[in-house]
């Protein structure tokens, strides 16, 4: 694995330098391949390779978070599918999100949570 440097920031409005001290790491989403920062999720990935990707519980304000799972996607090497929004990427992860099992999984279960979600969220 290598890492590329650290990304540095325009100087600020008020002339302190933003350094961010994360350095980027390449991850391959449905074969075309991202530089994200470390720490990113893959959802943050997908959608910096313009992969639209489904969110229910993911947000600023959403609690409980990671709970719907409508964002699953493949990874390789990964033998259950894993949640987009809350797993962070590793360098030279391949992710697809439109394979067989990720439209299975979208199809015939989240239908169901996705009622159950909104129900719980409309009795608070
Ligand atoms: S958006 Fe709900 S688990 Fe990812």
């Amino acid at each position: 694995m290598t890492s590329q440097p650290a990304v540095e920031r325009p100087i600020s409005p008020v002339g302190e330098r933003n350094v961010d001290i994360r350095t980027k790491v390449t991850i391959s989403v449905d074969g075309t391949d991202v530089s994200v920062l470390e720490g990113d999720t893959i959802l943050d990935a997908c959608n910096s390779a313009g992969v639209d990707t489904p969110t229910i519980c993911y947000g600023p304000t959403v609690t409980p978070v990671n709970a719907c799972r409508v964002c699953v996607v493949e990874v390789e090497g990964s033998r259950i599918l894993v949640p987009s929004c809350s797993r962070p990427v590793e360098e030279g992860m391949v992710v697809t999100t439109d394979s067989d099992k990720v439209t299975h999984s979208r199809k015939i279960i989240h239908p169901r949570k996705t009622v159950q979600f909104a129900l719980k969220r409309s009795i608070r």
